[in-house]
């Protein structure tokens, strides 16, 4: 795992979108593994302002997200489809019907998941797949307990992640408190995982993902078992990490992070 320290949140998002950035310069048709949430909004903003100002082209790439709230329509503006609109579908030149998310509202959940990892496989796979992390670990809405082999399927969310997600909603009482979502084994499969972490209330989860054991207690610990995983951190989510200082070493010094230096 490469695991790169910037100084700041907002220089973190820089380095984790040039790495979007060289994923779709290198291959334009490339599919995308998409995630939501705080974290991801700077990092969108900045894809967007990419296209506009440099020229990162969407056109012919694809996208899946990691998950969705059971219950929700697209149009509900608590919906992953709705964020991913809001923050960069519509602001940028990609094909919307190349881009998908879990059907919140399907009548047969477990059938909406078989279809959803059968339409990953048609696309041939997902490119480099986006993740963030809950506070309690979780990578989607993987939550502590989910198999490290565990498919597309809906879940129970836990206690933290409603206290995490409730106050996004207008109305906290309508958090939906099951989700669909992509599974820790689905996530592996992705040719590259790139993981972006900013803040200091991140920090002991981060040290527990990426230094700890891998556990089922721990979805995002599962990025260990990649051989092509990028944890892009600030300062503030990495204070707690051993290794700290070897991974600024390294991003200093290693040839395959020059460019990304000067970001
Ligand atoms: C939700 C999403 C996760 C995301 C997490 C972190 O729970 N399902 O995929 O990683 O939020 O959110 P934030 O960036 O707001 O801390």
């Amino acid at each position: 795992m490469d695991v790169l320290i910037r100084p700041t949140a907002g220089a973190a998002v820089k380095v984790a979108a040039a790495l979007i950035d060289e994923t779709l310069r290198r291959k334009p048709e490339a599919v995308l593994g998409l995630a939501t949430g705080r974290t991801m909004e700077a990092l969108y903003a900045e894809l967007v302002r990419r296209h506009r100002e440099e020229g990162l082209d969407f056109s012919r790439a694809g996208s899946f997200n990691l998950d969705e709230y059971v219950g929700l329509s697209g149009e509900n503006v608590n919906s992953y489809r709705y964020y991913m609109n809001f923050h960069l579908f519509d602001h940028v030149n990609i094909d919307k019907r190349r881009t998908r998310v879990p059907d919140g509202m399907t009548a047969d959940e477990a059938e909406e998941g078989a279809r959803y990892e059968e339409e990953i496989r048609l696309a041939g796979g997902i490119d480099l797949q986006l993740l963030g992390i809950g506070r309690d670990g979780h990578v989607g809405f993987n939550e502590p307990l989910s198999s490290l082999a565990s498919r597309t399927r809906s879940v129970s969310l836990t206690p933290e992640t409603m206290a995490q997600n409730q106050p996004l909603f207008d109305r906290p009482e309508e958090m939906p408190r099951r989700a669909l979502t992509m599974g820790v084994g689905t996530i592996l499969e992705a040719r590259r995982l790139l993981m972006l972490v900013t803040g200091e209330e991140k920090a002991e989860i981060l040290a527990a993902a990426v230094e700890g054991p891998v556990s089922a207690m721990v979805s995002a610990s599962a990025l260990q078992l990649h051989p092509d995983a990028v944890v892009v951190a600030d300062e503030a989510a990495a204070a707690r990490l051993k290794t700290a200082g070897y991974c600024r070493w390294m991003f200093e010094n290693d040839p395959r992070w020059a460019r990304f230096r000067a970001l």
